[in-house]
């Protein structure tokens, strides 16, 4: 046998193993042809122009250009495990979803963490709400709880989301702040945002700046319903709440951490499940009925609310235990797919115009960012239990029907069919009303919870969210925009609001602020505002 031949190997099907000199195997092209060499292109002489039949540079350069897909709209930067979800007990009273009947299953799981305004390539410990996005392969398709480490948010109706995030984002002519919130967009629209203050406490806290993604909780923030076999309906709020407990680093640490070691969350992901440490959160329930929610004056479907945990305590249901991380980023955590509507059987959705909205949203948003309606043939958006369906064709199809069946009903006998039982069955809630474009009485109250929070808060928890409103607030060049926020913070805490108005420099504090803000003002200042002219 010459050389060559001894580099040649026929698999078990008959196929053609190739290996080079060194015994690595053969560098072939996408088309699986071998390639001679990596390292020059294809000259007409040594010192001669290209050529065009170098077919190998071609695709290389060609599959090099196209490496980039855009990033994700908010919650760009992130980082993602895999694990399992374990029940702890039979919720069949609840609900009919299959993961919660038996004791002990275990449901494979992915989750991706993330910061909401930075950009791919942004710091970790940006002053920043993360996403707490969990996918849970059940037996009955995916469920994702794609959800955040602060319950409320600053909105109340979807509609607003695009204003939110471009008042937040890099500002439109000077590109900047990158993953920053301190600046006049975003301090203006907050400003003219009311609803967004109990929210804002939150962020100016030090859960903004948590230690590391294995210390914060996570929480679905809207109201779910559960739904059991008797087509019974509890109204149902998640959290995840960490094994390792809270904890966050202070804002001068931050600020170190994100110029010696921008992926520090990354790494203390990375480092802790590769090491054994596995991360552990237990889902916790708080469950209850329309009786219940009635006995508030705030609204249930609003999710700028909390349903206090000392009025209606959580019950763990089960844990959440992150083991392995990804074998390469792009493929799971860049290409997971989080759809709030992917929900199995038994679980369901309320009014929360929010979640509405972002139910719309997400499906719409992955049909661009992963390029057609086959994203959920890639592996990390697949579910993991048989499924069946007549959908075909279209960008990058893996999986077609097979045989002639490609619709229903047939008269072949032929495919899958539809199971009034077995299938999804949207709660038949009753509704009527007229179609209007009008917020809730209910939705009215912006600024109760947000005064709950702050005084929650231990001493150096309120001087920390202090001090972050005056670093924040000391950014913003408009006078106007700081003394509409500090008028704000005089309806949640006046000596909040005059210690923060003090550093700021007013000679006196404006008066609080109206609930019911127009979303235009005038840029002038209030005449009752003295600012020191700095
Ligand atoms: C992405 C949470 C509100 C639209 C995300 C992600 C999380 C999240 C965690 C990142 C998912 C991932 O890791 O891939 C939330 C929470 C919200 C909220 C907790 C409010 C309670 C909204 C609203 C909209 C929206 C109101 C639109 C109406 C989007 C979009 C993405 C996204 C377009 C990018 C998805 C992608 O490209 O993969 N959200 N979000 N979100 N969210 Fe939201």
């Amino acid at each position: 046998a010459t050389i060559h031949d001894q580099k040649l190997h026929r698999g078990a099907g008959g196929e053609l193993h190739q290996f080079a000199e060194d015994g690595m195997p053969v560098l072939t092209t996408a088309q699986g042809g071998p390639v001679s060499d990596d390292q020059n292109t294809l000259r007409l002489g040594a010192r001669g122009p290209a050529v065009i039949d170098d077919f190998h540079f071609r695709e290389k350069i060609f599959h090099f250009d196209h490496e980039r897909i855009p990033e994700r709209v908010v919650h760009a930067r992130g980082y993602g495990a895999h694990g399992y979800f374990e029940t702890y007990e039979s919720l069949a009273a609840y609900t009919r979803a299959d993961l919660f009947q038996r004791p002990g299953e275990k449901t494979p799981a992915f989750v991706r963490f993330s910061t909401v305004a930075g950009s791919k390539g942004s710091f970790d410990l940006a002053r920043d709400v993360r996403g707490f996005a969990v996918k849970l392969y059940t037996q009955q398709g995916n469920w994702d709880l794609v959800g955040n480490n602060i319950p409320v948010f600053f909105i109340q109706d979807a509609i607003k989301f695009p204003d939110v995030v471009h008042s937040v984002k890099p500002e439109p002519d000077r590109q900047f702040p990158q993953a920053q919130s301190a600046h006049d967009n975003f301090w203006d629209f907050i400003s003219l945002t009311p609803e967004s203050m109990h929210m804002i406490m939150w962020v100016m806290s030090d859960r903004a700046i948590p230690r590391s993604f294995r210390f914060m909780e996570g929480f679905g923030v809207h109201t779910f319903r559960f739904v059991n076999a008797a087509d019974e309906s509890t109204f149902v709020k998640f959290h995840w709440k960490p094994k390792l407990g809270l904890q966050s680093v202070a804002w001068n640490e931050a600020v170190k951490i994100n110029g010696a070691d921008p992926d520090f969350h990354r790494r203390d992901l990375w480092q802790s499940i590769q090491s054994g440490n596995f991360p552990e959160w237990e889902l916790c329930v708080q469950l209850f009925d329309q009786d219940f929610a009635d006995t508030f004056d705030f609204d249930i479907l609003d999710p700028t609310k909390i349903i206090p945990e000392e009025i209606l305590p959580v019950k763990p249901v089960g844990r959440l235990v992150l083991d392995r991380m990804p074998e390469n980023f792009f493929a799971e955590t860049e290409q997971v797919a989080f759809m709030t509507q992917n929900v199995p059987p038994g679980i369901d959705f309320s009014n929360d115009p929010l979640l509405q909205g972002r139910n719309f949203s997400y499906l719409d948003t992955q049909l661009k960012r992963l390029g057609g309606p086959n994203f959920t043939h890639l592996p990390i958006n697949a579910p993991k239990c048989p499924f069946h369906n007549f959908q075909q064709d279209g960008h990058m199809a893996m999986r077609n029907p097979v045989g002639r069946v490609n619709y229903q009903p047939n008269s072949w006998n032929q495919g899958p069919r539809e199971s009034p039982v077995q299938g999804y069955r949207h709660f038949p809630a009753e509704e009527q009303g007229a179609k209007v474009r009008l917020r809730p009485e209910s939705f009215a109250d912006h600024y109760s919870q947000a005064r709950q929070f702050f005084i929650s808060q231990t001493p150096p928890e309120q001087r920390h969210i202090a001090a972050a409103l005056i670093f924040e607030l000391s950014k913003v060049e408009t006078p106007v925009i700081r003394e509409r926020m500090v008028s704000h913070l005089m309806n949640i805490d006046e000596t909040l609001a005059s210690k923060v108005g003090h550093a700021l420099g007013f000679k006196s504090m404006p008066k609080p602020a109206d609930a019911a803000m127009p979303t235009r003002q005038d840029l002038e200042p209030s005449p009752a505002l003295s600012i020191i002219e700095r």
